[in-house]
Parts: structure tokens; C-alpha cells; sequence
């Protein structure tokens, strides 16, 4: 070690221009971390950190000395060592711009509407960055693969391409204004009309590709050229060592070097790109003493092809993404015959990760890995790649097919190091294939991956015989896998259709799982594995025989094209006065292009602030035996270990019958802190405080609690065999149902009794289905986790930022836990990384608990947590289960519901019973049905309390009443959208929980969007397309929805608001809508008060959000935060206004500043306080009387999508949506939510799936490594919204309707769309009728219900079925 240490220096790197120079960097720390913390640059945002979401997204630019040039890469700061950076400059969104100086990447996404909540934007632009420095020309195509390592959660990913493709080369959008005019605001050069630059002039300012031209970026540090001149001329100037208490981190700069330190250090580990260890160091707690970073190590990126040209050695360092740029030249020169093993890897790589990871990671790491799914090395297998591994003792090669021992196991010995990859070239008659099936295209591991080669020989008789095979295969076995019984039995074998069966078979007989296979999915992961094969067999047919066209789809991947889509609406001229209707871009939109926008865990660190992080229990259901954190507390700089002990008298408190640790909305049924039981896995039982994060995340790992463990009950399946629910059910008869208290259906009561609903007895029914619609859980992953920061002040007053949807809430929580007065505790927001539900009870908690800590320690204290932490402790939606029995006329025509509810309610109430409501009365969605008899349930389960989750119940319920459709439909197999025309409610007809459906536009809705989809022609298009294709196969479906406006709850339904005018003539508007999560909740707010007051929007703020401002909130939630707000802002500025009309009368021309002046000398009130509660709402159920909702929201979308019925992969081709919101305040605004609303529920219903260990409740999906949502390329690739033109309200403001939640259900014509192609391809298997397809419709579910041979030949036994799988849905 000591020769390593001869060079040790300060920490030296350049950030935005600047230099850093630090003394003492600690090799644990993240980039992110440092860029955050240390330097205060809080623009790049945590949002996941582990590589899986791109907030962190920072660019990193080096130079090359040969060629004179910077290259820019984007890499996810989240994961890289700080000590990496040495010699780097790096750029983060605070280098790109600022919201004075923004530069035309941070313009084009903030006026194209592509941010929402903004924590992901930052990322974003970064990428966009990237690409427009490295690429000044890019193409449209280009751009959408940009943005493949990031993820959004509110936008729907339509506004941030729009904005991106205004530099594309081939976009028509790179001809129009990217400036102010494309976004409604005040064109910047006063001389374009609408967004056409009106002369050459404006094409050479305000066009996206002129923008970039002008725009002035960071240059590259002369000082730091002078530095790589110098070190340039010593090979081992750059070598030098940092280190902590704990860990040595060496940068060699020779292999050499490299080889010498692994020689003195056996147990070293070499970093390279650090995606691996860092997952292995932050999450799974290795430690790894002595790092050898080997990034900088010329000898590892050696590329040579081999004089007897048999194909190319290249270093085992070379980037991923150098590695596709390497393979693509190579293919180019080499020519396709001897490249093929090249395309296939090729193939693999496009699916590999995002461009952060592929621009650090390196070959070697993902080999040495060893990881079973990794996508390499099974097409490294296949070819016949070879290995060049060396030591300071010896050099070796290694054949790829011989590198894997055993799980994680390989042939490397101690020291050493994988310095080359030889990569064979193909022979005239090898063929090499590479297949990759995952949840999710893009970013994601595989599920299955298989890399596949024959060789072959053309005998004397025309025919083809195999000469030689490999098969290998990822996710298949411990390791990557050959199928080796199936390789040896091809050889000698014919070329021919009936190999095809065989060849099939053999490779099922391979590869066998267990049905408890870790991973899970075992029937699909062989299924795959036997589907892999035929489509290479069919592959290779068609290049040695002829194939018939049908066959051909098995061929390549379904296409998705590059986006496209229209948005149609009418918006309030940009010229007008009147405000409401503008295209007016989101109020902080430039702050979060340019990462000027403060988060939560951007607020500056206070004096004596400290950092908590939670104790978890790890089993699902248990009793606590013991406590022990005395190792924790011995830890240096670790203050305390928090638990229910630490609450102000808490045990006198709890003696007198108010229990101070037991907290919840409504009903209190939860403990802050567990104190004897626990009831699920990642529950709190306490808290460890230190002085830094990274000291309190290692002193969390030395606490030890003991359990003694109990059975839990996890599925709603569970739940109804133990009889295991929530004390209270809910019911609603009409019609000829009711039951007496034993369920017993009794008399007819028919509750609907207005003329136009009309009663239809039950015996009209001629036929009957019964069926289940079951549908798992979906995580909100919302960018920002919780996060809060508490300051109990010594003379008791309580600060608290927080991020949460329900402030007041978050006081009374606080009040009552501390046991103080609400008015001594303020709680603030200043907006909030998304929510989406998920903030509006749960986020409480960490609130409570940091209230607490600072109590007891005087001090401020912080968390903000990960996202493992937050995804096993926040609930998530609710997973349903619907048992459905339906009768309905010859025609169709419903006559009954009977229905049982269940919901997974989790460990505690919460809102569930809220959400079941919403549930109940959503089941019906847009179908008049005249007798329903529904009871709901909650299940109580050993998981975290499931939650609120935009929709609220209300897209569960339509799901189960959308299955039942089709279930009618198929059984009468008849077109299904004939079968939902036939019974969509009529206007002013009574719902089954009697509300008249006033104003229905619904009809209208439907008629214009199948005609604006042309639903009918493409219906007969599909079908020939069909007809054409044997394995791939189109379905569309066109779904209506209607959402119920207001809470259920009926006292939520107020709002307050406060409005001060200053005499400047500025206007500070506080609303009760609580808080800006991204729905642009306080643009509207403002635009409402700019417009009520006659003044442009720019004159009003709205600063915070503050319960000392205005006081018992309600939560921002159920769609109702604009209707409620909107009047009570509304409210308070026509006081104002009322009073400003004498002066105004006085001063008709006078500007707004002197009549306010005039009013404020004159003694004028200048501030108000505005209030609404919605009217009417009165129901009750149990009388099944009075109105529920405001109003209704009506929507519809068509949706088509293409499958792949060998690997249940799909694509979305085009989805429509029509909806009917009344008199929009923003159009863009509501567009945005539409479309973000939609990939929701599209994720929802296809590639999110929550998945849960069914025998000790551990959540697998705790990040998104493992849990997906939708990414750029999986939203429709064309994409209409169209808003209904002529559509009012007369109930809520400025004739507006609510718009957050309605469109979510409409994601889930994915779902029905993808069913319809199932469909299409059972018919060719012969299987004709109604089939089951429960929710997601994951590419498991889609493969295994088209149901083949494949499928049948890897069905499990009765026997095999008696363990329980790895995974269940909760
Ligand atoms: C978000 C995310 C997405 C991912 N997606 C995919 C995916 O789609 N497909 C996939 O296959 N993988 C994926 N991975 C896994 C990972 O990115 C790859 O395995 C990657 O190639 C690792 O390379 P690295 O340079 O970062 O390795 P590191 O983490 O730096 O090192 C990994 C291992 O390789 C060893 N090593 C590195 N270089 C050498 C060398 N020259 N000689 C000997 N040992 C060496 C290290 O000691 C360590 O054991 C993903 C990871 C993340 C975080
Ligand atoms: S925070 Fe780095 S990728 Fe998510
Ligand atoms: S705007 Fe992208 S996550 Fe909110």
C-alpha cells in the first residue's frame, strides 16, 4: 500500500467552470451527494440513487489532447464516486443556465409545457444537454433514445419530446418559433406572428436549432487542458490514493500499477463504472475496504483487430457505450457476414440500461458481475468470445462458455484482471441471434435473455445439416446457462420445419424451474426460453428456406416509431384580458428548467441540524422480543435512538386513555412507533439520529431487534380464507336486491324511482356470467420522496417543511403527538416533487416521528427517504379483487350487478373506506345497470396501509365493471364497444347510488372520438393485419370513463383562501388548495386572481403554503383542489375588487398600481379572506339517498396496440382520448394532466406490478431496478387529446371540471386494447371464448394467455404446485 500512497493529493475537479479543490474527500461519498451538500448546488435532484430514474443526471465533460475535442456524457451523479471526478469538468443544471440566462434546452422544455412537478427536470434538460453538445444536428430519433435513462412521473413524456424536438433536424417543429410564442407568452423578438416565425430574421433567433447556435455554454477549463498536457507527459502522473477511516480508494493510471496494487492488495476490488458496487455498497451493505478505480487505465481500452483476422480484441474497460460505437464502425468495415455475433450484441445493448449507466459502465464489470441476467455474456457465450484475464504473475485466456462457476462465481482468480475480450468473427454459414424480453423495453434488466448460434453446412443435396450450436441463455439458472442436451442433439440434425418442434422441446427440457424459482415467473421464464429458440429457428429458415409470410412476424421486434400527436382545444387568446383559458406556462416552470426551484432537501442545512434515519422491522408479522441500539449509540457522531418511550409523557398520556403514539386519519389505529407488535415488513419502530446521513444509515445497521415471528396474512386471497377484514363493510342494493343481515336476498327495493330509470325485474335476464377481475397494487413514485425537516424552537413553537399534500393534517398529527396546540405548530410547503395520493396521509408519519427527535434533542432534524424506504412504508393504491355475477337480455342489455368487493387495505384504515366507496360507486363506470347489489371489503393485512393513489378506488371499480363488459360481450360474441353503446346511461338517468347524470356529454364524447379514430376502419384494418401475422397481432379498444367530483367525505368539501394586495400593486394569494405538486394548481389559482382583479397574471404570487396562513385544509386531492380554491380565491378578490370600484370609477384610465395606491391612502382594506364549501352534498348510505358528487367528469380514448405472442412483448401504437372538462382555466395545463394521468394508468394497468414474497411479506419491488413505470418510449407513439369544444359546468368555476384524476382510467384501454389482441391470437390457437386476464397485463400475463404449445408443455403439476411461488400479487 505504501508505494500507492507516494501521490496522494487533494481532491482536484472543476464544476460549472470553478475550480474544486478539496483535501479531504471521503471515497464513500457520492458525486451527488458532494454537489448537494457541500458545494450547495441542488439542482440535480435524488430521486432513487440507485441509477433507475435520472434525476441526478449531471454531464460530465473530458478532453481529448488527440484530437483536440470535449466529449460530453451524462452519468448519474447518484451513483459515481466522488473520488472519481478527479481531472473532470463537470456541468450541472446550475452550469447550463438560470432562469436570467436560460439556455435553449432548459427554454424549449419549459415552453413546451414539459414540466410538471419539475424533480425529474433537471435530469431531463441535463440529458437533452448532452445530446444537443455532442450532437448539434440530432434527429428526432436520436432524441427519444436520450432520454432512455430517465423517468418521469407526471408529464406522460408527450410536452418534454415536443419541446426536445424542436432541435431535431427532421421535426417540422425545428422550423417554428421555440420561443415565447410557442408557449403563449410575449414573443421575446416583437416581431412573429403565432408561432411561425414571421422572417428570416426570426428563423435566425427563435428556431430551435438558431437557439443553440447562439446559446453561450461553459468552456472547457484551459487550466485544466494544462493539467492533462502535464500529466500526459509522465505515464503515472495521475496515480494517487484518497482515503477515510474506512476506505483506501487508489486511481493507478498503468496496467501495471493496476496489476501491482491487486498483487499487494488481494482482496482490492476494482471500481470501474461503479453501477454494480455502488448497488452493492448503498443498498446491500458490502464494504469493500481497498477500491482500485480502473477508469483511467489506457491499456484497458485497447481495441486491435487480430492480424489472422478472426476477429477484434477489446479492452475489457471500454464503455458500454464506447462499445456500441466501436460495434457499429465494426460492422460498417467488416461487413454484415462476419459481424453477425457483433449486431447481436448490438441488439442487446440498445436494451441495456440507460445512456447514464452505458456511458460509465464497462465491459469487464458486467462480466465479472456475473450477474444471471446479464446481457451480455449470454451472446459472449454464444459467439465463442474469449477472455484475456492477467496478473503480475501470469497471463491467461479464458473461454467465456467456461468464466461461470456458480452463483456469482467465475473463473478470476485474487489479482486478477480482465484486460481484453476476443470477439470471434462469424463464419459464411453462423448465424447468431440475441433476444432479450424484460418488464419494460427500455431500462430494464431481462426477465429472459438468450444469445443463439448455428453453424451450418449445405450438404450435397441442397439441404442444411448443423455443425455446431451454442445456446446460451440469462435468467435461466444461477448462471448464464447453455442449454447443453440441446446444443449436442442438433448437431448432424437437417435444417427443416421439423426440427423446429424438437429443437423446442429440447430446449425445454433444458432448462427446468422450480415453481418457487427465485425471481419468480417460473412457467413464463421457460415458456420464453422455448420461444426464443423457435423464433430463431424461424429466423434462420428464412435466410436458408423460404418462410411463409404469417411466420415472418416472429422475426424482429414489434416497431414503435418515433412519436407523434395532436392536441386539440380552444384556449383564450394570448392578447386578452381575461386571464382563465391562457396557455399560461406553469408559474415556476423556468425554476425547475434550471434547477432554481427549491425541494424540500434543497433548504440549506440549519446550525446543529441532524439527520434521522428509520429502524425498520423486517418481519411481516411479530412480536418485538427486544431492543438493542447500544451499538448504534456507541457509534461516532450517532445523537439517539428515538421510539414511542421518547414522546412527551408518554406513558402517562397512554394511561389516561390518549395514547400519543397512536395516530391516523380518522381513525386513530396506528402506532408511530411499533412498541410490542409489529404488523408489516419496513413498519417504524424507531428512529437513529446522527450528525450526518451516512453516519446514521451505518448505525441503522447496528440495531438489533429480536421478534418472535407470527403468520401473516398478505393476499386478499388470504384475507377472505381467514376471515381477516377491517370492522366496517359497505353496501348498496337497488333495485330487486336487498338482503336481510344475513346476506339473504329479501324484497324488492328499488330505489331508483325517477321515470327515466327505469326498474327492470330480474327475471328479464336471460343470460348470467360470473367471473373475478383482480388487479394488483401500483407504488405512486412520485420523483421526491418524503421528506421533512422539523424544528421544535426552545420556547416551543414547531417549524415544520414538509413534504406533504395535507398540511393541516401534518399540524394536528404533530399537535396531538406532542401534545401541544395546533396553533403553536406551522407547517409549510413550498411544493413538492409529485404526490399523487401518496402524500396526503402517509407522509405524516415521518413528520410526527422527526417531532419527536427535535423535542427530545432540541435540535432541527431532517430526513428524506430513500426510496427503499419509502416504497416499504407509504402504501400504495389498492389492490382489488372483484367477484362479479351479471345478467343481461339476448341483446346484451345489462339487468343485474351482483358484486363482492375486497381491497387490501394493508395493516390499518387509513382512508380505505373512502377509497372503497369510491369503488362502490365507480363499478357501475358508464353502464346503466337496474338492480346492483354490491358489498365491499377491506382486507386487513400484515403489509403497509394501502393509500391514496389519484383515482382513489375509482379506477379500480371501472376496471372490474370494464371486465364484466367484455365478459358479456365475449359471451355473446359480439363486438364489445356494441355491447357498452347499448347501455351507457342516458342523461338525467339515476346511478345506482341515485344521482341523476345531469349535463351528460357522454354520448357526444364517444360519437366523435370513434369517428376522430377512426375506429371502424382500423378495426377491419387489424383484422387483415391479423390475418397477415402469426405472432404478432393488433387489437384496439375504445373505453369510456366518468368520474365523480367531490370528496365522499363531506366536510372536506370547503375551502379558504387569503388574498393581499400591496401597494406596489403585487398580490399575494394564499389558498386552502394546500400545495403545487406539478398539477399546476397554483397557476390556475393565479390565473383566477389575475383575473378577478383585472391585472396580468405576472403581478400575483403565490410564495408557500402555510397553516398559518390559512388554517384546517383540506388534503390536495380527490381532482377538487381548483373547483374549491378557485372559488374561495375567487371569492376573496371580488371583495377586493368591490372595494377597489369607487376608485376605479374615480380613475377610469388609472393603471392598477394607482388605484391601488388611491385605495391604500384612502384607508382601504387591501387584504381578504375568501371561503366555499360545495353545495348540496348530502349522501348517506345507509339510506342510499342524497347527492355524492358535484358533478361528473366524462372522457373516452381509443387505444391500439401491437403484441408479440412468443415473448408477451407489446407496443403502443396510437392512443385517442376525447374529454369533457368543461371550460378549461389552462389548456395546457389540462393537457398535461391528461396525458400524465394516462401513462399512469397505462403503467397501472400493463408494466407496473407490486410484487410481495407470499410467505414473509418482504416487498421484491423497492426500487426502480425492480418496479418500472412507464418511460419515454412506452406512451403511445401517437398520441391525440381532444377536449369536447362546447362542454360547460355550471358547478364549478368559470364553467371549468376537475381534471386530475378523470383521465387516469383511460391509460387502461391499454389493458383492453392489449386483451383484444390475446384475443386475437387464442382464436389461432383454436381457443374461442370469454378468457381471464387479471391486471397488469404483464408481459407474463399476455404470453401465457395466448396460450400455445409452449405454454402448455411448461405447465407445473399439481404436485409442482403445492409450494408457494416466490411471488404474489398482494
Ligand atoms: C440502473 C441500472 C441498470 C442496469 N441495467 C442493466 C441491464 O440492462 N443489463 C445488464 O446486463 N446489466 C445492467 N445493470 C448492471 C450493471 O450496469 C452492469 O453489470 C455493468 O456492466 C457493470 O459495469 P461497471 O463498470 O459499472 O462495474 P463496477 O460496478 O465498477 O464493477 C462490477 C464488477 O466488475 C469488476 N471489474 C470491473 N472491471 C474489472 C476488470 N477489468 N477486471 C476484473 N474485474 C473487474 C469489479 O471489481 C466488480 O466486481 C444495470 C445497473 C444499473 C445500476
Ligand atoms: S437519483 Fe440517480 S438515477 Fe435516480
Ligand atoms: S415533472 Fe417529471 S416527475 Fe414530475
Amino acid at each position: 500500500m505504501a508505494e500507492s500512497l507516494k501521490n496522494a493529493k487533494p481532491l482536484d475537479f472543476w464544476i460549472n467552470g470553478k475550480h474544486v479543490v478539496d483535501p479531504n474527500p471521503d471515497p464513500e461519498e457520492t458525486l451527488l451527494s458532494y454537489i448537494r451538500t457541500k458545494l450547495g448546488l441542488t439542482g440535480s435532484k435524488l430521486g432513487c440513487g440507485e441509477g433507475g430514474c435520472g434525476a441526478c443526471t449531471v454531464v460530465s465533460s473530458t478532453y481529448s489532447l488527440d484530437s483536440a475535442k470535449v466529449a460530453y456524457t451524462s452519468v448519474n451523479a447518484c451513483l459515481v464516486p466522488l473520488c472519481s471526478v478527479d481531472g473532470k469538468h463537470i456541468i450541472t443544471i446550475e452550469g447550463i443556465g438560470s432562469s436570467s440566462q436560460p439556455h435553449p434546452t432548459q427554454e424549449v422544455i419549459a415552453r413546451h409545457h414539459g414540466s410538471q412537478c419539475g424533480f425529474c427536470t433537471p435530469g431531463i434538460v441535463a440529458s437533452l444537454y448532452t445530446l444537443t453538445k455532442n450532437h448539434p444536428n440530432p434527429t428526432e430519433e436520436e432524441i427519444e433514445e436520450a432520454f432512455d435513462g430517465n423517468l418521469c412521473r407526471c408529464t406522460g413524456y408527450r410536452s418534454i419530446f415536443k419541446g426536445a424536438k424542436t432541435f431535431a433536424v427532421d421535426s417540422p417543429l425545428s422550423k417554428v418559433c421555440a420561443r415565447a410564442c410557442a408557449a403563449g407568452g410575449e414573443c421575446s423578438s416583437k416581431s412573429c406572428i403565432g408561432d411561425t416565425p414571421s422572417g428570416a430574421g426570426d428563423v435566425e433567433t427563435c428556431t430551435g436549432p438558431s437557439l443553440l447556435k447562439a446559446a453561450k455554454d461553459i468552456p472547457f477549463p484551459e487550466e485544466l487542458i494544462k493539467r492533462l498536457q502535464t500529466e500526459a507527459t509522465s505515464p503515472t502522473a495521475s496515480s494517487y490514493v484518497f482515503a477515510n477511516e474506512s476506505i483506501r480508494w487508489h486511481h493507478p493510471s498503468t496496467l501495471p500499477e493496476l496489476l501491482s496494487l491487486m498483487e499487494s492488495n488481494p482482496h482490492a476490488k476494482i471500481v470501474f463504472g461503479n453501477t454494480e458496487i455502488g448497488i452493492e455498497t448503498k443498498f446491500k451493505g458490502v464494504q469493500y475496504p481497498i477500491q482500485i478505480s480502473a477508469v483511467d487505465i489506457k491499456e484497458l481500452k485497447n481495441v486491435v483487430v487480430r492480424a489472422d483476422n478472426s476477429g477484434v480484441e477489446v479492452g475489457a474497460g471500454t464503455t458500454l457505450s464506447d462499445f456500441g460505437t466501436l460495434l457499429k464502425a465494426f460492422i460498417k468495415e467488416h461487413g454484415e457476414q462476419k459481424t453477425r455475433g457483433f449486431k447481436a450484441l448490438l441488439d442487446n445493448l440498445k436494451w441495456f440500461a440507460g445512456n447514464q449507466i452505458r456511458n460509465v459502465a464497462c465491459i469487464a464489470g458486467n462480466i465479472v458481475t456475473a450477474s444471471p441476467i446479464s446481457d451480455l455474456n449470454p451472446v459472449f457465450v454464444a459467439m465463442g468470445a474469449v477472455l484475456k484475464v492477467q496478473s503480475t504473475k501470469r497471463e491467461r485466456e479464458i473461454p467465456m462458455k467456461n468464466f461461470f462457476l456458480g452463483y456469482r462465481k467465475t473463473a478470476l482468480e485474487r489479482s486478477e484482471v480482465v484486460v481484453s475480450i476476443f470477439l470471434p468473427f462469424t463464419g459464411r454459414d453462423e448465424y447468431v441471434r440475441a433476444f432479450k424480453q424484460a418488464r419494460r423495453r427500455d431500462d430494464d434488466i431481462a426477465i429472459v435473455n438468450a444469445g443463439l448460434r448455428v453453424k451450418l453446412s449445405h450438404e450435397s443435396d441442397g439441404t442444411w445439416k448443423v455443425s455446431d450450436a451454442c445456446f446460451s441463455f440469462g435468467g435461466m439458472a444461477p448462471t448464464t446457462v447453455q442449454a447443453k442436451g440441446a446444443q449436442e442433439k442438433i448437431v448432424g440434425s437437417q435444417w427443416g420445419e421439423s426440427l423446429k418442434e424438437r429443437l423446442v422441446s429440447w430446449v425445454g427440457e433444458d432448462l427446468h424451474l422450480p415453481y418457487n424459482v427465485p425471481g419468480g415467473q417460473a412457467q413464463y421464464r421457460r415458456t420464453l426460453a422455448m420461444s426464443f429458440i423457435q423464433k430463431f429457428h424461424i429466423y434462420i429458415t428464412g435466410i436458408v428456406g423460404t418462410l411463409e409470410e404469417p411466420l415472418q412476424s416472429a422475426v424482429e421486434l414489434s416497431e414503435r416509431p418515433v412519436s407523434t400527436g395532436r392536441q386539440e382545444y380552444v384556449a383564450t387568446s394570448k392578447e386578452s384580458t381575461i386571464q382563465v383559458g391562457k396557455e399560461v406556462m406553469h408559474i415556476a416552470a423556468m425554476k425547475q428548467v434550471t434547477g432554481e426551484a427549491f425541494y424540500l432537501d434543497d433548504i440549506p442545512r440549519m446550525a446543529n441540524e441532524l439527520y434521522a434515519v428509520l429502524v425498520q422491522s423486517t418481519v411481516a408479522h411479530g412480536k418485538i422480543k427486544s431492543i438493542d441500539a447500544s451499538a448504534a449509540l456507541a457509534h461516532k457522531g450517532v445523537r439517539a435512538f428515538i421510539a414511542a418511550n421518547d414522546i412527551p409523557e408518554y406513558i402517562h398520556r397512554k394511561n389516561h386513555g390518549h395514547d400519543p403514539n397512536l395516530i391516523g386519519p380518522g381513525v386513530k389505529d396506528e402506532e408511530l412507533f411499533a412498541t410490542e407488535k409489529v404488523l408489516h415488513v419496513g413498519q417504524m419502530i424507531g428512529l437513529i439520529i446522527a450528525e450526518t446521513e451516512i453516519i446514521a444509515r451505518k448505525a441503522v445497521r447496528l440495531v438489533t431487534v429480536q421478534y418472535e415471528t407470527l403468520e401473516p396474512i398478505l393476499t386478499i386471497e388470504d384475507a377472505i380464507a381467514a376471515s381477516s377484514y377491517m370492522p366496517v363493510t359497505r353496501t348498496l342494493n337497488t333495485g330487486e336486491f336487498t338482503t336481510d343481515s344475513s346476506g339473504k336476498v329479501t324484497d324488492p327495493v328499488w330505489t331508483r324511482d325517477d321515470p327515466s330509470s327505469p326498474k327492470v325485474p330480474l327475471a328479464q335476464a336471460k343470460h348470467h356470467v360470473s367471473g373475478t377481475m383482480r388487479m394488483a397494487a401500483q407504488e405512486q413514485f412520485y420523483l421526491e420522496t418524503n421528506a421533512s425537516l422539523v424544528y421544535v424552537k426552545p420556547e416551543g413553537d414547531i417549524e415544520i417543511f414538509a413534504s406533504t399534500q395535507h398540511p393541516t393534517e401534518t399540524q394536528h398529527m404533530v399537535a396531538h403527538v406532542l401534545g401541544t396546540p395546533s396553533n403553536r405548530v406551522t407547517v409549510r410547503v413550498k411544493r413538492m416533487g409529485g404526490g399523487f395520493g401518496g402524500k396526503e396521509s402517509r407522509s405524516v408519519f415521518l413528520t410526527c416521528a422527526l417531532a419527536v427527535a427535535s423535542k427530545k434533542l432540541n435540535a432541527p432534524v431532517r430526513c428524506m427517504l430513500t426510496r427503499e424506504e419509502d416504497m416499504t412504508i407509504s402504501g400504495m393504491r389498492h389492490p382489488f379483487r372483484g367477484d362479479y355475477r351479471v345478467g343481461f337480455t339476448e341483446d346484451g342489455k345489462l339487468v343485474s350487478l351482483e358484486l363482492e368487493i375486497y381491497s387490501n387495505a394493508g395493516y390499518s384504515m387509513d382512508l380505505s373506506l373512502s377509497i372503497l366507496e369510491r369503488a362502490i360507486t365507480h363499478s357501475d363506470n358508464t353502464y346503466y345497470i337496474p338492480n346492483v347489489k354490491i358489498l365491499g371489503r377491506m382486507c386487513r393485512t400484515n403489509l403497509p396501509t394501502n393509500t391514496a393513489f389519484r383515482g382513489f378506488g375509482g379506477p379500480q371499480g371501472m376496471h372490474i365493471a370494464e371486465t364484466y363488459i367484455t365478459h358479456v360481450a365475449d359471451y355473446l360474441n359480439k363486438p364489445v364497444e356494441e355491447i357498452r353503446e347499448l347501455n351507457f346511461y342516458k342523461t338525467n338517468q339515476l346511478t345506482h347510488f341515485r344521482q341523476p347524470l345531469e349535463d351528460v356529454y357522454f354520448d357526444r364524447v364517444w360519437t366523435k372520438l370513434m369517428d376522430r379514430s377512426s375506429f371502424s376502419s382500423r378495426r377491419k384494418e387489424i383484422a387483415l393485419f391479423n390475418e397477415k401475422n402469426a405472432f404478432k397481432k393488433r387489437g384496439i379498444a375504445a373505453m369510456p370513463t366518468k368520474f365523480g367530483i367531490a370528496f365522499t367525505a363531506r366536510w372536506l368539501n370547503q375551502a379558504g383562501s387569503s388574498v393581499l394586495v400591496y401597494t406596489d400593486g403585487s398580490v399575494l394569494v394564499h389558498h386552502g388548495g394546500t400545495t403545487e405538486m406539478g398539477q399546476g394548481l397554483h397557476t390556475k389559482m393565479v390565473q383566477v386572481a389575475a383575473n378577478a382583479l383585472g391585472i396580468p397574471v405576472e403581478k400575483v404570487y403565490i410564495n408557500e403554503t402555510s397553516t398559518a396562513t390559512v388554517p384546517n385544509t383540506s388534503a390536495t386531492a380527490a381532482s377538487a383542489s381548483s373547483d374549491l380554491n378557485g372559488m374561495a380565491v375567487l371569492d376573496a378578490c371580488q371583495q377586493i375588487a368591490e372595494r377597489l370600484k369607487p376608485y376605479r370609477a374615480k380613475n377610469p384610465t388609472g393603471t392598477w398600481e394607482q388605484i391601488v395606491s388611491q385605495a391604500y391612502m384612502d384607508r382601504c382594506d387591501l387584504s381578504a379572506h375568501g371561503f366555499y364549501k360545495t353545495p348540496d352534498l348530502s349522501y348517506d348510505w345507509g339510506t342510499n339517498s342524497g347527492r355524492m358528487y358535484n358533478y361528473f367528469v366524462y372522457g373516452a380514448a381509443v387505444t391500439e396496440v401491437e403484441i408479440d405472442c412468443l415473448t408477451g412483448d407489446h407496443v403502443v401504437l396510437r392512443s385517442d382520448i376525447m374529454m369533457d372538462i368543461g371550460q378549461s382555466l389552462n389548456p395546457s395545463i389540462d393537457v398535461g394532466q391528461i396525458e400524465g394521468a394516462f401513462a399512469q394508468g397505462q403503467g397501472w394497468t400493463t408494466i407496473e406490478e407490486p410484487l410481495i414474497s407470499p410467505t414473509t411479506g418482504v416487498a421484491w419491488t423497492r426500487g426502480p431496478g425492480a418496479y418500472k413505470i412507464p418511460g419515454f418510449r412506452d406512451v403511445p407513439a401517437e398520441f391525440n387529446v381532444y377536449f369536447v369544444k362546447e362542454s360547460q359546468n355550471k358547478r364549478a368555476i368559470h364553467s371549468s371540471k376537475a381534471i386530475g384524476e378523470p383521465p387516469l382510467f383511460m391509460g387502461a384501454s391499454v389493458f383492453y386494447a392489449i386483451r383484444d389482441a390475446i384475443k386475437a391470437a387464442r382464436r389461432d390457437q383454436g381457443l374461442d371464448g370469454p378468457f381471464e386476464l387479471f391486471s397488469p397485463a404483464s408481459s407474463e400475463r399476455i404470453r401465457l394467455a395466448v396460450g400455445d404449445k409452449n405454454v402448455d408443455a411448461t405447465k407445473f403439476s399439481a404436485e409442482e404446485l403445492k409450494v408457494k411461488p416466490w411471488s404474489a400479487m398482494a
